[in-house]
């Protein structure tokens, strides 16, 4: 058996109007992952097996599903064929906004590279996964593999038209806790990457003007992080959550884990990914994290506390 792990991911800073060219930043998770271990099997056929997601998939009869297409293009890659079982297993809770998805895909593409022999560069397996993404999202940035591929956090800086992305690593002064509160919501980035898309045909000047604050608190939060400023985090997180709320990407759910963090003692939070459902993120110092956790605890679906570095 070989096997290949990938980490979850969370944005800090920046979603939505990182799809309109703005800089975002995003950490990864490394104690969360999924993991894929490929065994040969007796024939030419390759079977996925992913008991938490509820689905066995047959490769040759199944070409629009996701882990399907990711298997088939890293197979195409590596110039190389079945018959393979591939097991998946994940930690990552799924569409939280936490980069379930690209992480099971990374670590297929990881345990094939292993199996075959051939293992393939960081951009490389971050393009694949690319692929695979824009089943999921429809116009991803390509933010969520990027992070996820080079587990280290990045800033990220979508291509203009012609050019490549700018993924650039960002310091992070002094490691920090994040409290990461999942409402429970399935959060459907498609759907909310759209939602943003027609409110900003409908009116460019404003979403334009919203995505260009956002740009600003992105480059005030990269600054406070490599200068160690941690106290100015919590602030930083609340002003960007307000135009998330702008954009119209918010709901009651992440409103109410807002209040109850903010009244536990939290600086400051943010709805993080596509957002509507999914995980509300929190800055809290030290002192105040069990507070904060235990009163999250009572609300959400699910409470994450971890540290950044
Ligand atoms: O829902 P997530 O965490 O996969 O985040 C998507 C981030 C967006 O900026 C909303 C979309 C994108 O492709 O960058």
């Amino acid at each position: 058996m070989t096997s290949g792990s990938a980490c979850g991911k969370i944005i800090l800073f920046g979603e939505h109007a990182v799809v309109y060219g703005r800089p975002a930043l995003a950490v990864p998770l490394p104690r969360l992952r999924a993991r894929a271990h490929v065994t040969p099997r007796r024939g030419s056929e390759v079977v996925i097996h992913a008991p938490a997601m509820g689905r066995t998939v047959e490769l040759a009869a199944s070409p629009d599903d996701p882990l399907a297409l990711i298997t088939r293009l890293t197979l195409e890659r590596l110039g190389a064929r079945g018959g393979l079982d591939i097991e998946i297993e994940s930690d990552i809770p799924i569409a939280g906004g936490l980069g379930s998805g690209a992480a099971v895909s990374t670590a297929i593409v990881r345990a094939l590279a292993a199996h075959f022999g051939q293992p393939l560069p960081v951009e490389e397996i971050s393009a694949l996964v690319y692929q695979t993404e824009r089943l999921y999202h429809g116009t991803p940035s390509g933010i969520d593999n990027t992070v996820i591929a080079y587990e280290r956090p990045v800033r990220f800086v979508r291509a203009r038209e012609g050019g490549g992305n700018e993924i650039t690593p960002f310091v992070i002064a002094r490691p920090f806790t994040l409290v990461i509160a999942n409402t429970g919501i399935p959060s459907p980035t498609k759907l909310a990457v759209a939602d943003v898309r027609r409110g900003w045909e409908s009116d460019r000047a404003r979403y334009e003007q919203i995505f260009d604050t956002v740009g600003t608190i992105v480059q005030e939060a990269q600054r406070a992080l490599a200068e160690g400023a941690l106290e100015r985090l919590g602030e930083l997180m609340t002003r960007n959550q307000e135009q998330l709320r702008q954009m119209g990407v918010s709901s009651p759910e992440i409103e109410r884990l807002l209040e109850v963090g903010m009244r536990a003692g939290a600086r400051g939070g943010k709805l993080s990914g596509g957002g509507r459902g999914g995980n509300v993120i929190f800055y809290a110092q030290a002192a105040d994290i069990l507070r904060l956790h235990k009163a999250l605890d009572a609300e959400a679906a699910g409470v994450i506390v971890t540290e950044v570095k």
